[in-house]
């Protein structure tokens, strides 16, 4: 038995000598036993690459391609210029962020509402499309707070069916257009941003068709207000 320790320090002092303690700091390469994905077959930014016949790593985008979800102006926008209606910007107006000043403001943007080419219909079956793929799941088709994951009991999602949903005077159950548009946005408490994912006329698409849900449950017979 004795033995038996003695070796198992020796070996261990063998594995520590070799390889160094976790962490350790040494001018010599290292000895990798796991690489896990230390070394990949990539080009690194501004490096060169034989794999192309002029030698340059860094490509252009393939000829006719977009990347998703944007719309190529025509041509490049003029400074001040909004890009597409439905691009994804940073621009600091309300269309583009929810908020009047220092507040949500209540009411679509005019960039929407002045054009009936935007405007109408089709721009409501739009919204439910992206509001059945992006908030349905948690906030339920009807918007009742009761999609699938409460079946889990994972989230506790707002619910825009409860009473004083409609009530402007009423902070706990309603949200202005705006306050709606900021968290499909950036998100809020457990609930994570889709700025990222949607653009912006979706996102005030979304913001319409819930307002539709609710007066529908309002019809319906529902008490929001
Ligand atoms: C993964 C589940 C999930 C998805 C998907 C989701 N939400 Fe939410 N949402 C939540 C949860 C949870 C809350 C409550 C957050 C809290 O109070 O911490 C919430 C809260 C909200 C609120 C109220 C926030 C407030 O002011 O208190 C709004 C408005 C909202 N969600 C809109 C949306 C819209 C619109 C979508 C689709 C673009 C969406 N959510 C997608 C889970 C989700």
């Amino acid at each position: 038995m004795k033995y038996f320790f003695l070796s198992y320090l020796f070996v261990g002092a063998i594995i520590v000598s070799a390889f160094g303690f976790r962490g350790s700091k040494s001018e010599l390469p290292p000895i990798e036993v796991f690489q896990d994905m230390d070394h990949q077959a990539k080009i690194k930014y501004q490096a060169s690459s034989e794999f192309f016949a002029d030698g340059r790593g860094a490509r252009m985008p393939v000829k006719g391609t977009a990347p998703m979800g944007f719309e190529i102006p025509a041509k490049a926008a003029v400074e001040g210029a909004k890009p597409a209606r439905y691009a994804f910007t940073n621009g600091v107006g309300y269309y583009d962020t929810g908020k009047m000043g220092d507040f949500y403001g209540d009411g679509l943007p005019t960039e929407v509402t002045s054009d009936p080419t935007v405007f109408n219909e089709a721009f409501i079956k739009r919204g439910e499309q992206r509001y059945n793929i992006h908030c349905a799941v948690c906030h339920g088709t009807s918007g009742n707070g009761k999609g699938v994951t409460s079946k889990y009991g994972i989230l506790a999602a707002f619910n825009f069916q409860q009473p004083g949903a409609l009530d402007p005077a009423n902070p706990a159950a309603f949200r202005a257009d705006g306050a709606i548009f900021d968290v499909i946005t950036n998100g809020k408490g457990l609930m994570g941003g889709y700025g990222g994912n949607i653009t912006l006329r979706d996102r005030w698409a979304i913001v319409a068709y819930i307002r539709s849900l609710q007066l529908a449950a309002k019809e319906a017979g529902v008490t929001l207000q």
